[in-house]
């Protein structure tokens, strides 16, 4: 096993007093709010999706980077495939760390070490696992199919959490499902340095989501999530088919996320369902439109600032302490 650069106190190198990170969430994860959980303690993280107009994303990023705190950025790996151009002006910015998830990291992954930022990379599975392990990823972070947005639906975050601290010495930051101090309390309890934390973020007063998107987040229960690539054919966003989306449940998923045969016929027979779903975005209709979101919905309540969030998941040590003088 060649020890990573980054192998040790992650946290400690990154300058933080917080073990917590908000996930990079395209449409969620602006400068505004990496800034305010850099500001907290924690690393912010701006999410970066593709087709992102470059002003986007030097405002974005030089509002991530304006409290003079540590940050960082996430990207798609399938859309870096494209072009390495958002990636250029991400580093630009000197983020710590940079994610780069779901596909093969392989060139950006290079370029993000040779610029001096530490390099993250998204889990979903065993052989996701070994990949980042062969050794140009310095950060791994489990993502368990509890999750919101976008990754695999094969392995739950505890599973892939051990799995991962038994295979490596590398850092290991553990997501999908953690929206409380319990939770938090739990994945440090089992090695993670720290939680990556997107839906309950998602949802705060910092997140560029449209308000009846937060709202409909709050509103949800742990069982009301549904994964599916229905929302995607809908757009004819071009997503690997290996990664759907965790979202809430609607009535487009009521109707579409078991039969997406028949959607994929639909969606190339006539423009309509593409036309509703898009207008249903622009709306933010959350009966149609896909709203992101992982099944800690169900903790999530909405109306916090980032600061809020991270002040109450700081709570992690009372669980800690109480487990060590219980056991
Ligand atoms: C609204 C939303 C958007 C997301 N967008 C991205 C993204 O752009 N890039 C990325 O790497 N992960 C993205 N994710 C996945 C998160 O990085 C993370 O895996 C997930 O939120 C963790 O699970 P949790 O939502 O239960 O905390 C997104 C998640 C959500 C909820």
């Amino acid at each position: 096993m060649n020890p990573s650069p980054a192998s040790g106190d992650l946290c400690g190198r990154l300058g933080l007093t917080q073990p917590l990170l908000n996930a990079p969430m395209a449409g969620a994860a602006g400068g505004r709010l990496a800034a305010a959980v850099s500001s907290a303690g924690g690393l912010g993280m701006v999410g970066i999706g593709g087709g992102v107009a470059t002003d986007w994303l030097e405002r974005e990023l030089a509002l991530a980077a304006a409290p003079g705190k540590p940050w960082g950025a996430g990207l798609m790996a399938w859309v870096l495939e494209e072009s390495l151009e958002p990636l250029r002006v991400v580093l630009e910015h000197r983020p710590a760390l940079v994610c780069v998830s779901f596909g093969d990291p392989g060139a950006a992954a290079s370029m993000v070490r040779d610029a001096g930022s530490l390099v993250a990379m998204q889990v979903g599975n065993a052989a996701d696992l070994q990949r980042a392990l062969e050794g140009d990823i310095d950060v791994v972070v489990v993502r368990g199919s509890e999750g919101g947005g976008h990754g695999r639906n094969e392995v739950a975050t505890l599973p892939l959490l051990q799995l991962a601290l038994e295979k490596t010495d590398k850092p290991v930051l553990a997501a999908g499902g953690i929206a409380t101090a319990r939770g938090v309390a739990a994945v440090l309890a089992a090695g993670a340095q720290g939680a990556w934390i997107g839906t309950r973020f998602a949802a705060c007063t910092e997140s560029i989501s449209h308000a009846k998107v937060k709202e409909a987040i709050a509103a949800a229960g742990t069982d009301d999530t549904v994964y599916t690539r229905a929302f995607d054919i809908a757009q004819q966003v071009p997503w690997p088919a290996e990664f759907g989306g965790r979202a809430l449940r609607n009535q487009f998923s009521d109707r579409w996320a078991d039969d997406v045969e028949s959607l994929q016929g639909a969606v190339a027979a006539s423009t309509s369902i593409t036309d509703t779903v898009e207008a249903a975005r622009r709306d933010a209709d959350v009966a149609q439109a896909p709203v992101y979101a992982g099944q800690s919905a169900g903790l999530t309540h909405g109306g916090e600032s980032a600061a809020d969030v991270v002040a109450d998941l700081a709570g992690f040590r009372t669980y800690l302490r109480a487990s060590v003088s219980r056991w």
